[in-house]
Parts: structure tokens; C-alpha cells; sequence
């Protein structure tokens, strides 16, 4: 997903845009550009690579001191990673620049339109559309050339436009794609999202759809896409610089996997009463009639964020005996679905941006669900279109595979769990001080694991050439298992398919052989039994078998050749032990690989596209 920065200020705008780009990397990107106004000039440095690659074009042989200036990492949509496909885009003339995240829909109509009234474009993406657009609406004023040239736009957007003759501003609009301004004395920040320049400012203001800024020096005024001024709010942001850095891990993933005994007690930090054996949930948004009048739970989401939700699914139907359904965004909100005043829609993802959940949220308000929103990032757009929310404090997570936000989704799932079961009559207090308990020792059993990862490390040696994998689960893992081979192939490109172990007779035991290693996540007491015979069949056909397993479980090493043990806990809660070694697995496959761990080919942090 592309990054933006736009700057404006006494500092060399290169070097702040250059850094603020780097730290934007992890969403995703082929290519790069920079453009600055130096002495009522452009200059624009730009080409297809990695920003390590670009330093020298676009700070150490770039105009020092220049200002104001905006910066782009791409990741293609429209147009082949190019050189001339790069961001920032200009119009005929070179008066203008801009840069964009999103997608112009109706790109092609308007570039035949300008084309025909005899603009010249340079590349292959929809983009450059809006340079030549607010090119040909310039009549002396930057913002109205902006909200014209936008009149005729359908898309999304974030834009932000840097013009010769106003070398005082910079102009940004935002509409589905994030956009903030940061806000600093004398100098003032644009950025797709704040891990970009919170080491300058915490003072943020989120755009909302269709708001935009003229960004000055010395001050930010806002407006709608009608022209009307807007009174913005600046949100002091609460997450640290420092926690955006690798603090001394060789990637951010492996950071962000040691920093999840700490997310579980920021999740449940100040939400749980053992004493009382009650959960606050204060954003919940829900009230007793709500809780009461839902019959069924609808949870969607995508990737990690939706195999959270089915744990969800276990956790709720064993905890509040609600039925409860899962569903990919992507599909939730294409086939009419049959939700209304009595669903109760769970959408979760960690960026509260992602498109189809955004989407999928909408449809479910439409149809009148009550929505309720289980987000890391504070302020996203999912946040503002929800009926209550649980954030999962996390912290913002770097890395694109995700981990930590995938533990805070389970821990907040126990604690809605727990809560709407108390609600409902299903739990007694004995058993939610009892699971407040259990919980709050899970920060040192995932901290015993992690204290020695040196087993799974040689089992990533000796599995790393592997070119297929099989993850097996039961049960309330059987989630697991397919977070964990979503770790594997998106971090190591190795093929990886879970299945529900119970499940393998009916096909995919056709697939086993020497040469098909399978994982199986047997940590679950209550479906133990039946896993290990499934494992047994796996054997007797020499299959190798990679088990997860309670430390206590002598018996599983006869029926597997390795054995990852974990310390034990109830079942509902294991799914939060059982894939701390997947994580790890994953991570080390892929680093022993020599693959980019935390900028995986192809895949962004946040797809807030289609
Ligand atoms: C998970 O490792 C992936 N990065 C991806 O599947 C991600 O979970 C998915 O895109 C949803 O993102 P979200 O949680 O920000 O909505």
C-alpha cells in the first residue's frame, strides 16, 4: 500500500520526507519518489527500488534546504513499477506536483477528456490524471483548483499537491484512503499514517472522508469538498516514538513477537475486576438490550484478522451459547447478507483501514446490525463507523505479518466472551474470576517460550527447503492452524494449507508423503484424542509430523518425530500459547531463507484497496 509525505517547514524537506518514507516502508512498496519547490523551481527525483537503493537521488545529489516538498513509496495498481510510473506525477507545464494513494475509478474517462483538450501524459497510472486535472482548474488559487479537479474524480484518495507559484502551502485532501497532518511549531507534517513522523510531533489530526488542509508554515486550515472551513480537533497521540523502532531486534517481527506478553496486559489492563469476577468494557457501545435482543454473531475480517474471529467463534458460541458465524470481508459484503436488528456484526482488523472491511462494516449498518469494532489503530476509519469498539493496545505494529495484533484480537475476543456470557446469564462469577486468572498468567507462560526459541530455530534449519506444508487442528485450534500456515507463506513463500484434522481422511491424506512435512497444534485436551489418531494415520503413511503440545505430554512423542512443547493452559485460552511457536517457525524459515521478513514481496501492511 503506498506512503505519503508532505512537509513543510525550515528543515531540509528531502531529508524529513526521506525518513519519514523509510519509516512508512513496511506497508509495501516498488518504487519511490521525492519533489521539493527549491527557489520557485520542482526538482523531482524518482525510480523504481528501494529506498536503501534511492539515498543518493533523492538526498545525497538533491538540493539541500529546498521546502516545501511531498514523497511517495508506491505499490502498484495502475501501471507496472516504473520509473516513470513513480510518484510524485506533474501536469504539462511542471508547475505542479502530486501524489496520491488510492485508486481513480473513472481515470480513463478523464484522461481521454484531457488528452483530447491536449494534455501530454508521461506515465501508466491513474494518478497523473489529478496532476493534469488541477492543472487545467488553476486559475491562481491552489485549494479551489483542488476541490474542482476532485468534482469530477470518483475513487479513493489521499492527495497531496505541492505548486510552483505557492511555495507557502502545501494542499492535501482525503477520501477512504488515511490521511493526517501533524502539527508542529513553524513546521507542519502530512503522512499517511503517524509511525511516519511521530518522532516530530504527537499533535495529529485524522481527515476524515472527504476533508482536506492548506498546510502552512505557520498554521493548518481545513475544509470539506464543498469549500466550507473546517474547525479540526488535534488528537495528542499516546503511542512513543521509540515503540516504532526495532529496539535492537534484527526485524520488527521478531520485536513485535517478544512484545506480546506485554500487549495481553495492555489488552486486559484495567478491564477485568477478579475481586468481582466482572469485564469493563467501556467502549462497547452496546447496551443490555442490545446484548439481549442479539441472537447471532457475525465475525469478519481478513487474513489474521479474520482467523481471529474464528477463534472468536469458538470462544463465544463455548462462552455465551450465541451462534456465531465467520466470514471473510470480502465475501461478507458481496452476497446480501441475511444480518439485521438481531446481529450483532464483529468486524476486526488491526489497521482499521483495510477496504473490504470497511466495506463489510457499511453493508452490516445498512442492514441494521448493531457493529461492534475490534481495532489496534486508534482514530482508523473503522473506528468511526462502528456502534462500540474494543481496541486491542497493541502498539503499532510494523511488521506485515501480523503477530502482536493477532494476540490482542484473541485476548479481547476471552474478554467479550466473558462478558456478554455474564450478561447473559451463562457464566457464573466463579468461572470469570477463574479465567481473569488464567489469563493473567499467560503473559509468563508465552514469556517462558519465548525465554528459549533455540528448538524451533533448528526445526526452521531443518525444514526450510520444504516446499509444501500441512498445518493441522481441532477444535478451537483449528484456527490456529491456519494463522499458522498464513505465517508461513506470506513471510517464506512456502506453500502451507491447514486443514481441520479431522478432515484429512477426505482427501488430503492423499497428499502425504516423506516429502510433505505437516504441523499439527495438538495443545487442545478436548479434541486430543481424536488428533492423535489423526496423526497416527498421518505415520503410518511416512508422514512427518511437527507437533505443538503441553510440555507435561510424554505420549504424543511416540506418534510424532518432534515435538514443540508449551506450557499448559485451559483450552479456551491455548490458542494464544499454541501459535507463539507457528509465529516463531514462520519467522525463522523465513530469515534462514534470506527473505525480507518484514517487507514481504507483494503484500502491504494495510490494503486499503480493493
Ligand atoms: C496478516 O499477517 C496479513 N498482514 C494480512 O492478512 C492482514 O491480517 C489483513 O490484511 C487484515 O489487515 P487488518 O487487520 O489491518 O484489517
Amino acid at each position: 500500500m503506498c506512503g505519503i509525505i508532505g512537509y513543510i517547514g525550515d528543515q531540509p524537506a528531502n531529508e524529513v520526507i526521506f525518513d519519514g518514507l523509510t519509516r512508512l516502508e513496511y506497508r509495501g512498496y516498488d518504487s519511490a519518489g521525492i519533489a521539493v519547490l527549491d527557489g520557485g523551481r520542482i526538482v523531482l527525483a524518482k525510480d523504481v527500488g528501494k529506498l536503501r537503493h534511492l539515498r543518493e537521488i533523492l538526498v545525497t545529489n538533491f538540493p539541500s534546504r529546498a521546502s516545501p516538498g511531498i514523497g511517495h513509496t508506491r505499490w502498484a495498481t495502475h501501471g507496472r513499477p516504473s520509473s516513470f510510473n513513480a510518484h510524485p506525477h506533474g501536469d504539462c507545464r511542471g508547475t505542479l506536483m502530486v501524489a496520491h494513494n488510492g485508486i481513480i475509478e473513472n481515470y480513463m474517462k478523464l484522461k481521454r477528456a484531457l488528452t483530447a483538450a491536449g494534455h501530454v501524459f508521461q506515465s501508466e497510472t491513474d494518478t497523473e490524471v489529478l496532476a493534469h486535472l488541477i492543472e487545467s482548474h488553476y486559475q491562481g488559487d491552489l485549494e479551489a483548483a483542488v476541490l474542482k479537479a476532485l468534482a469530477d474524480v470518483e475513487g479513493a484518495y489521499a492527495l497531496v499537491v505541492l505548486h510552483r507559484d505557492h511555495p507557502d502551502q502545501l494542499v492535501c485532501v482525503r477520501k477512504e484512503s488515511p490521511l493526517i497532518v501533524g502539527l508542529g511549531r513553524g513546521e507542519q507534517f502530512i503522512a499517511s499514517d503517524v509511525t511516519a513522523i511521530m518522532q516530530h510531533t504527537r499533535q495529529v489530526v485524522y481527515l476524515e472522508n472527504g476533508e482536506g488542509a492548506v498546510v502552512r508554515r505557520d498554521g493548518v486550515t481545513f475544509f470539506d469538498l464543498a469549500g466550507r472551513h473546517l474547525a479540526k480537533t488535534p488528537t495528542t497521540l499516546d503511542w512513543n516514538p521509540v515503540a516504532a523502532e526495532k529496539g535492537g531486534f534484527p526485524h520488527f517481527m521478531l520485536k513485535e513477537i517478544y512484545e506480546q506478553p506485554q500487549v495481553i496486559r495492555n489488552t486486559i489492563g484495567g478491564r477485568t475486576s477478579e475481586e468481582e469476577g466482572k469485564i469493563y468494557l467501556t467502549e462497547l457501545g452496546l447496551s443490555g438490550p442490545d446484548i439481549f435482543r442479539t441472537q447471532r454473531i457475525v465475525m469478519v475480517g481478513c487474513g489474521t484478522a479474520f482467523y481471529a474471529g474464528c477463534v472468536g467463534k469458538y470462544l463465544i458460541e463455548q462462552l455465551v451459547r450465541v451462534p456465531v458465524e465467520c466470514d471473510l470481508a470480502s465475501e461478507f459484503r458481496y452476497r446480501q447478507p441475511l444480518v439485521d436488528g438481531n446481529t450483532l456484526v464483529v468486524a476486526i482488523s488491526q489497521s482499521g483501514e483495510t477496504a473490504d472491511t470497511l466495506a463489510a462494516v457499511r453493508e452490516a449498518r445498512a442492514r441494521g446490525a448493531k457493529v461492534l469494532g475490534i481495532v489496534n489503530a486508534k482514530e482508523s476509519s473503522l473506528t468511526r463507523e462502528v456502534d462500540g469498539l474494543v481496541y486491542i493496545h497493541a502498539g503499532p505494529e510494523i511488521g506485515v505479518a501480523s503477530t502482536k495484533a493477532y494476540i490482542g484480537m484473541l485476548t479481547a475476543q476471552v474478554l467479550l466472551a466473558l462478558l456478554l456470557g455474564k450478561i447473559r446469564g451463562v457464566l457464573d462469577t466463579a468461572f470469570v474470576q477463574q479465567t481473569i486468572r488464567d489469563l493473567k498468567v499467560l503473559p509468563q507462560l508465552i514469556e517462558r517460550l519465548l525465554a528459549d526459541t533455540s528448538g524451533i530455530r533448528a526445526l526452521a534449519e531443518k525444514f526450510k527447503d520444504a516446499r509444501n506444508f500441512l498445518y493441522l487442528g481441532r477444535g478451537i485450534n483449528f484456527p490456529t492452524a491456519m494463522e499458522g500456515a498464513l505465517k508461513l507463506k506470506e513471510i517464506s513463500y512456502i506453500h502451507a494449507e491447514a486443514y481441520a484434522a479431522g478432515e484429512m481422511k477426505h482427501g488430503p491424506i492423499a497428499l502425504i508423503d516423506k516429502d510433505l512435512p505437516v504441523m499439527a497444534i495438538a495443545a487442545n485436551q478436548g479434541a486430543y484424542d481424536k488428533l492423535v489418531s489423526n496423526l497416527k494415520e498421518v505415520q503410518a503413511r511416512s508422514g512427518t509430523v511437527i507437533a505443538v503440545a503441553s510440555e507435561r505430554n510424554e505420549e504424543i512423542r511416540h506418534v510424532t518425530e518432534y515435538v514443540i512443547p508449551i506450557p499448559d493452559c485451559p483450552d479456551i485460552l491455548s490458542p494464544i500459547l499454541s501459535v507463539i511457536p507457528l509465529q516463531l517457525f514462520a519467522y525463522y524459515v523465513a530469515d534462514l531463507r534470506g527473505l525480507d521478513v518484514d517487507q514481504p514481496r507483494n503484500l502491504a501492511k494495510s490494503v486499503t484497496v480493493e
